[in-house]
């Protein structure tokens, strides 16, 4: 899939592009249909909500779930970012965030690059968000909201909020948010399951908790251009992954045709990969 000239002059401008319907119903049928079992194991990729047993986050399904990993090669996808960046990405985050019916938490606003250069030491925003929605977002159920333009800023000034949800974040604080948002607005791109958001590493985001009786299921990924690398291990290896090889895309039928995909995380995650660690370039 390749972008039009409007569209990059589009992604440029806003930040972010969206694709509704990208993804079919049957193909993500085969999405939705392996999640509970990938919920249900217990394993340090499932991160709970505050409130109980509910999975807020599973990180690396790519690396255990053959549907996903098939999505992580996707043509679709993985395309239209190498076209964006001019050479080729890897994955440096893999997320399915569940925001439960009744039960799903707030996202607070921050930017995903400056967690990115902070922990990570990845040089520069060469690295792109992609969201497939799994369910259907609607106005109800926690949409991701966006201040258009505010990518153009580069890394906002955030603080550490390790209280409010299970999930410590980066957060940018309200008196920020009420100037960016004066000049720029909020949206919220809404729409039925297999729409495919693309957004900037720097665009300022956020998410309500989700208080209606409709999951809110979506797939998060990070692709990182591969020169851009990150340049220290401070995260475990299923947070912000360690092989940077190029991502090699699978056919465009790929989610529903058989295709030979490794999973090497099927039998338990390597114990290199669990922990933080300081090596690397510090
Ligand atoms: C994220 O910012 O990584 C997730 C936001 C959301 O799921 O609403
Ligand atoms: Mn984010």
């Amino acid at each position: 899939m390749k972008l039009t000239d409007e569209q990059i002059a589009q992604f440029d401008r806003d930040g972010y592009l969206f694709f509704p319907g990208l993804f079919t119903r049957d193909e993500v049928r085969v999405l939705t249909g392996a999640v509970p079992a990938l919920f249900a194991q217990r394993r340090p990729e499932n991160v709970r909500e505050k409130t109980g047993d509910v999975v807020r986050t599973n990180f690396a399904a790519h690396m255990y779930s053959e549907p996903f990993a098939k999505l992580a090669r996707h043509p679709r996808m993985v395309e239209p970012v190498t076209q964006l960046f001019g050479e080729d990405v890897y994955m440096h985050q893999f997320k399915i965030n569940g925001k439960a019916a009744f039960d799903g938490d707030v996202w607070q606003w921050h930017q995903d690059y400056g967690t990115w250069k902070n922990d990570d030491l990845m040089p520069e925003a060469r690295a792109m968000n992609v969201a497939i929605f799994l369910d259907e977002v609607n106005e109800f159920n926690g949409p991701l909201m966006f201040i258009p333009g505010s990518h153009k800023l580069g890394v906002l000034e955030a603080d550490h909020d390790t209280s409010t949800t299970s999930y410590p974040l980066w957060v940018i604080n309200h008196e920020t948010i009420r100037k960016l948002v004066d000049r720029g607005g909020i949206v919220a791109p809404k729409g039925v399951p297999g729409s495919m958001i693309l957004f900037h590493g720097c665009l300022v985001h956020a998410s309500t908790s989700n208080l209606s009786p409709w999951d809110r299921t979506s797939v998060y990924l990070s692709l990182c251009a591969v020169s851009n690398h990150i340049r220290r291990f401070k995260r475990p290896g299923y947070i912000a992954h360690r092989d940077f090889t190029p991502i090699r895309c699978l056919g465009d039928d790929c989610l529903r045709a058989p295709y030979d995909v490794e999973l090497p995380w099927k039998d338990g995650t390597p114990r290199d990969e669990l922990q933080g660690s300081a090596y690397g370039s510090i």
